[in-house]
């Protein structure tokens, strides 16, 4: 049992306190992992208002960290004491039907017992005045300490710095990994949101060799990101919908190849369908929309050969994919310093993420050392 400092949500509509909690040795296949630093997501947020249905309160958020790991519990294998880490919300357990099958990151072997706030064992390791508090997206970077199942921890390289690398816990790699998935060399494609996730799909697409990267925004100041991570043209998202889309149609002589939905709003995801070309052009959703919206759009689409998809951490494999990523960063080909506008201590975790709502920066940073 140790002390960590973390940020606790209590119940919904609270802020953030800031407490001194403990944390038990790590069970079974468990890892005590010391965060460096952790980014603020907006998934974070949903539990703001109790819309996300698996955070379980009281709750420690934080889904985007890095650190080292301080102690194994019996039958880790694969991590040992000082390895440096990235906590995975998406596991990879390498033996259930999801991880065998060759088709998908997605791996579901302990995403019940995650969803309910605890450990696959079925208990917390956190508390509070002898009080339970649960774990978050199975992660809860936003504590000193945290502990993690080993099948959720990457080991990276240890010559990069987690202050920085704890991205690819999150938007990083769900936008870069999405667009190198999907995204052909000479392809014209749009991103609609270019917030976290967009300005990592606009520097995917330019690794995978994009020719045309359409960014579309309701902020025009988020142009000067794109741009940097090589978006080749802006559209205002604020106009008329229908309008929006034939900027986007007349731009491509009549559609993308590929379009990105990082917004959640489903009126967004509606206009990246509309602006696939006919035959192949794919829609990618990586937005997340609100609890029970649903998207409609004409069958013809379809029929006439687009496809709409999505996926899950940029469909990466957390725990043999990551370091790919690691070695982009590392050969320069990554950017990440820039995306990071805030670094904040822990106390300042709530004016982090109003920074955020106010739309202000890319990405804060907590940094525990
Ligand atoms: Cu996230």
């Amino acid at each position: 049992m140790l002390e960590s400092t973390a940020a606790v949500l209590h119940r919904p509509g609270e802020r953030l306190t800031i407490e001194t909690v403990s944390v038990a040795s790590p069970r079974l296949g468990e890892v005590l992992v010391e965060i460096a630093a952790t980014g603020l997501c907006h998934t974070d947020t949903t539990t703001f208002d109790g819309g996300n249905p698996s955070c379980v309160y009281p709750a420690i958020l934080g889904h985007e960290g890095a650190g080292r790991v301080v102690e194994v519990g019996p039958e880790v294998s694969d991590v040992r004491v000082g390895d440096h880490v990235i906590p995975l919300y998406g596991p990879e357990c390498g033996q259930c039907a999801m991880c065998r099958s060759g088709r998908t990151n997605l791996c579901w072997s302990i995403k019940k017992t995650r969803d309910r706030g605890v450990m696959p064992d079925g208990t917390p390791r956190f508390s509070l005045r002898g009080e339970p508090v649960h774990h978050f997206m199975g992660t809860s970077t936003l504590s000193r300490y945290t502990v993690v199942p080993e099948i959720a921890l990457a080991k990276i390289r240890s010559t990069v710095p987690l202050d920085t690398v704890c991205l690819l816990g999150c938007a990083v790699t769900t936008g870069v990994g999405a667009a190198m998935r999907d995204v052909r060399a000479g392809d014209t494609t749009v991103v609609f949101g270019l917030g976290g996730i967009g300005v990592n799909v606009v520097q995917g697409a330019r690794l995978a060799g994009a020719e045309r990267i359409i960014g579309v925004d309701i902020a025009p100041a988020k142009q000067s990101l794109g741009n940097k991570l090589g978006m080749t043209d802006f559209v205002d998202g604020r106009g008329d919908p229908d309008a929006v889309v034939e900027a986007i149609r007349d731009l491509t002589g009549g559609g993308v190849d590929v379009a990105f939905e990082c917004s959640g709003h489903v009126r967004v995801m509606r206009q990246a369908v509309d602006c696939c070309r006919a035959g192949w052009g794919t829609c990618v959703l990586l937005g997340a929309e609100p609890a029970g919206a649903e998207l409609s759009f004409p069958p013809v689409l379809a029929r006439y050969g687009r496809t709409v998809k999505g996926s899950y951490f940029g469909g990466v494999k957390g725990r043999s994919e990551l370091n790919l990523f690691v070695d982009l960063y590392l050969d320069g080909h990554l950017e990440i310093d820039s995306l990071i506008t805030h670094r904040l201590s822990l106390d300042e975790v709530n004016e982090g993420f109003d920074l955020m709502h106010s739309g202000n920066g890319t990405r804060s940073v907590v940094v525990f050392e």
